[in-house]
């Protein structure tokens, strides 16, 4: 196995001495682990990262193809590398990610300025890529496994706080929703050998960090079948939290269907399994969830949230919402403003559904609600969000929390930044405290976005 902090040391993003590799990374926290995975992949061949665009070898970009505004910001992106290839002809430009999944060899074909196109299941296959591209010719990978969790890579962390890390703990996603086009560019479920999990989460710990957040697109269908036991994902939060009580640990994503009372009440018996949950509701109207394929109905959603309020009283709740999904009606989207009511989420985040090409409702559907609505009702769950968030931490006014500190506030120089185990940023004055490190903090005032305090222990 790969993790010990030996390695990790050895391999600081900016090691190596070979060619300059710069990427790029656009959509969720899985893409931004899965460009961790790949630098590890070819630092291994030598190859150095740089954060400068202008020193690049190789640019790679990790894309997403969740909504078809991500695409084309990509596209768009692409372009802007004309100039340093027309600079430095042996500049290699690479498409990785669900956009390359999706387009395949389309985006050989139709972007001249693309040399490579690799899938998420083809990273361990860049090296050669890369050598057949210098070569000359167009290099493409999207063959998707059965199998591949990139399970004994130590990825090359490039978060910049060095306090908290994201762990995939499966890939994939089995689900199918009607909207989603996740199933096609990640293929099946799949999930990683709890060892590796768990050796990747010590050896973060011994090189500083104080929190990980478990990802995958499902968390709670995460499952292990060993020889002799079965790991599931209430078993695996409880082997991470017990590294030490001073790791926080966070997860997501969980599907509403599959988060059961077991994850719940293993949250309660650790402290440091974090006070939030993700729990995407997408719609708040039992025939759009149907239609949507997330199998399960308002009241089935609101049972869940019942549960956890009734297990873990101190929980935060976070969400995912579509607006103007096919058919919606002015009742369907009222239903879902009364679930944000109803649920009080202390954050969320909110998309105009966007149709995605072979996904069930592109199929079937018609995208038919218009682009004005579905504008006018993102708006509308936006400001009851803000209202939402803002109510909620008012609530917090006057109380104290244990914060972890992530680093300087963008503000301001002299204040610093955390977090709640509910995941609510706090910013206080920096005095002599710095990352990594645990303080008690008395929240004083908030916006909607960022609570305001004093620290008042540590
Ligand atoms: N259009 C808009 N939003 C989408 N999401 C997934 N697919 C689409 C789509 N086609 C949203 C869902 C999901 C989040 C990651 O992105 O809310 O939970
Ligand atoms: Fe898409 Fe559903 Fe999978 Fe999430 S769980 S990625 S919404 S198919």
């Amino acid at each position: 196995m790969n993790f010990n902090s030996e390695t990790l040391r050895g391999l600081r993003p900016l090691a190596g001495t070979g060619r300059q590799l710069y990427i790029e990374t656009y959509g969720c926290q899985m893409n931004a682990n899965d460009s961790e995975v790949v630098l590890s992949i070819l630092q291994q061949e030598g190859y150095r990262y740089t954060e400068q665009l202008a020193q690049a070898d190789v640019i790679l970009v990790n894309t997403c193809s969740v909504r078809d505004n991500a695409e084309q910001r990509v596209l768009g992106r692409i372009h802007e590398f004309k100039p340093h290839k027309q600079r430095k002809p042996a500049l290699l430009i690479g498409i990785i990610g669900c956009m390359a999944e999706r387009l395949k060899e389309e985006l050989v074909a139709r972007e001249p300025l693309v040399d490579l196109v690799a899938g998420p299941d083809a990273y361990r296959d860049l090296p050669r890529l890369l050598q057949e591209a210098s070569a000359g010719d167009r290099a493409v990978n999207v063959l998707l496994s059965r199998e591949e969790t990139y399970a004994e890579i130590a990825p090359v962390r490039l978060d910049k706080n060095g306090v908290s890390g994201f762990i995939s703990i499966m890939r994939g996603c089995n689900n199918m929703c009607a909207y989603c086009v996740v199933p096609y560019t990640r293929g099946t479920e799949r999930s990683r050998d709890p060892q590796s999990i768990l050796a990747e989460s010590q050896s973060l710990f011994e090189a500083g960090y104080r929190e990980v957040t478990l990802l995958g697109q499902n968390v709670n269908s995460y499952r292990w079948h060993a020889a002799a036991s079965e790991v599931d994902f209430p078993t695996l939060l409880a082997r991470v939290a017990e590294i030490s009580p001073l790791l926080r640990v966070r997860f997501s994503t969980s599907h509403p269907k599959d988060l059961n009372d077991e994850v719940l009440h293993t949250m309660a018996r650790y402290p440091n399994l974090c006070r939030a949950i993700h729990l995407p509701a997408q719609s708040g109207s039992t025939r759009m969830l149907e239609l949507m394929n997330r199998k399960y109905t308002r009241e089935w959603y609101l049972n869940r949230i019942a549960a956890i309020r009734r297990i873990l009283p101190d929980c935060a709740l976070s969400t995912d919402l579509i607006t103007g999904f096919c058919t919606e009606t002015p009742e369907d989207h009222q239903q879902t403003l009364s679930l944000m009511r109803e649920v009080g989420y202390e954050f969320a985040f909110m998309f105009k559904y966007s149709e995605r090409p072979h996904t069930k409702a592109a199929r079937h559907f018609a995208d038919d609600v218009p682009e004005r609505v579905k504008t006018e009702r993102l708006s509308e769950i936006i400001n009851l969000q803000n209202e939402l968030s803002l109510q909620s931490n008012r609530r917090d006014v006057g109380r104290k929390f244990e914060v972890l500190i992530e680093g300087v506030s963008k503000r301001r120089e002299d204040q610093l930044f955390g977090r709640t185990s509910q995941n609510k940023v706090v910013v206080f004055d920096r005095n002599d405290h710095h990352a990594g490190e645990y303080v008690t903090v008395e929240i004083t005032d908030c916006s909607s976005a960022t609570l305001m305090g004093q620290v008042i222990g540590s």
